[in-house]
This record gives structure tokens, sequence and C-alpha cells, in this order.
């Protein structure tokens, strides 16, 4: 993969990259080269909107009062956060990700009021450990991806929700459809931890993008035991 090899550079790291990463320890090594440049040369180069649609996607299900504080697993350098902000500035925003690169693009971020867009930033591998701050609303997009965070660590990271609490969870379509994703939720609904999941199905690149066409399946739905 491009973090590897000698004749990649930080500006030649792609979403091939990205697909490729296999475990935890690729994703740390992916990201360190990536973060300084990864605003430019992935969101805005490929016009990535999803994390935009998951902003939205929450501001439209998830009701104002009782759920201010979100934690944004994959955080990345902030784009999350920084359009949930946007929507809904009474938010507090908590932040994990493995890569201490990516969470230090994330601490730059700030709101219209020039206060930061994450209260707390945390490193974390989520495939392994599961930090115990208890949250009333998590978002996430284009973590749970090839080669990332896969179903069993969608289960674990329910708990990290407060009964009755908000998902507004992304999932690449492929790997949701690989991984079995549509198994651990179904059996989640029927032992009664989270209710009825509404999918979405959203652009993750905007048309004219040289990957328009891949899409993601946001899940909506709420902790329920
Ligand atoms: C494609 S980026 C998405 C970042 C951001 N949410 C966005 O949409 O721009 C995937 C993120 O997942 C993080 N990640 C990958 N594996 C992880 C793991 N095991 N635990 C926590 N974060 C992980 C990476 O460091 C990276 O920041």
């Amino acid at each position: 993969m491009a973090g590897d090899s000698d004749s990649d550079t930080p500006d030649s790291i792609d979403l091939a990259d990205a697909y490729a990463v296999k475990t935890p320890e690729d994703s740390r090594r992916l990201y360190a080269a990536w973060a300084d440049s990864y605003n430019e040369t992935f969101i805005t180069a490929n016009s990535y909107v999803y994390p935009r649609r998951v902003a939205e996607l929450f501001a439209e299900y998830v009701p104002v009062s009782g759920y201010t504080d979100v934690i944004d697993i994959g955080c990345g350098t902030g784009a999350v956060g920084s359009f949930l902000a946007s929507l809904r500035p009474e938010l507090v925003i908590d932040g994990f990700d493995i890569s201490p690169e990516m969470l230090a693009q994330a601490a730059q971020t700030r709101r219209i009021d020039n206060s930061h867009v994450y209260r707390n930033l945390q490193e974390v591998d989520l495939t392994s450990a599961l930090p115990n701050q208890i949250y009333s609303a998590m978002t996430s997009a284009g973590t749970f991806t090839h080669g990332h965070l896969g179903p069993e660590t969608f289960l674990r990271l329910i708990s990290l929700i407060r009964i009755g609490g908000w998902f507004v969870i992304g999932i690449n379509a492929e790997h949701f459809k690989a991984r079995g994703f549509a198994e651990t939720i179904k059996s989640a609904v029927l032992s009664g931890i989270i209710s009825q999941s509404i999918i979405r199905v959203v652009d993750v690149y905007e048309t004219g993008s040289p990957h328009h066409g891949d899409k993601a399946n946001i899940c909506i739905f709420q902790r329920q035991n």
C-alpha cells in the first residue's frame, strides 16, 4: 500500500490505499502519512460528501433536546464533527481515532465562534479497546469500511451509548454486504438491543468525482437495552 511504498508520496495516497488496509497497524501507518494532505487530496479532490450526509441525517433524525453529547467514531481530520457543529452548535462532540496524526488535524478544527469543534479527542484502536465514557449519540463516516472496522466492533460500540440514545452510522455499502452487517443488525434488533434500523443509501462522492457511484448505507437507530 502507498503508506509502505518507497515510490509513494503523501500526495499520491488515494482510495485504493485506504481499501488495501487490513490491520490496525496498516491504518496507523497509512493515516500517519496521509493526515497532513487528507483534506486536500482526498476530501476536496474527490468531492467526498459522506461526512456532510451523516451530519445532515443526524440533524434530520436526532431530536435537539436531550442528545447533546456525541461521539464521532473514526473522526479522522474532523469532517463529520465540523458539519455537525455547524448544523447543531449546541452539540458537545468527542472523537475517537487510531491515528494521532489524524487527531492532530481534528484538533485544529474550529466552530463559527472560533471554539474547538471537538471537546476531547482520544487515540484508541477500537478493534481491541473500548473507552468507558457514555454518550447520548454516535456518528461515523468512512470508518466502517474495508479493512477498518467490521460488524464485531459495531456491536461492541453500542455499549458506549446510553439506553434511548441515537446512532447515525455510515457503513460502506460493499463492506456492508461482504461482512454481513445486515445479519448483525437484524440479530441486535431481534434481541432487543437496538430499535429497527432506518437505512438511508447515500452517495459517498458527488457527481463528477472520479469515484462517483460508490454508496454508503447510513444506519439510524436507537439503543433499547
Ligand atoms: C477514511 S477515514 C474517515 C475519517 C473521517 N470520518 C472522514 O469521513 O473524513 C477512516 C478513519 O478511521 C480511523 N481508523 C481506522 N482503523 C481504526 C481503528 N481500529 N480504531 C479507530 N480508528 C480507526 C483512521 O485512522 C481514519 O482516521
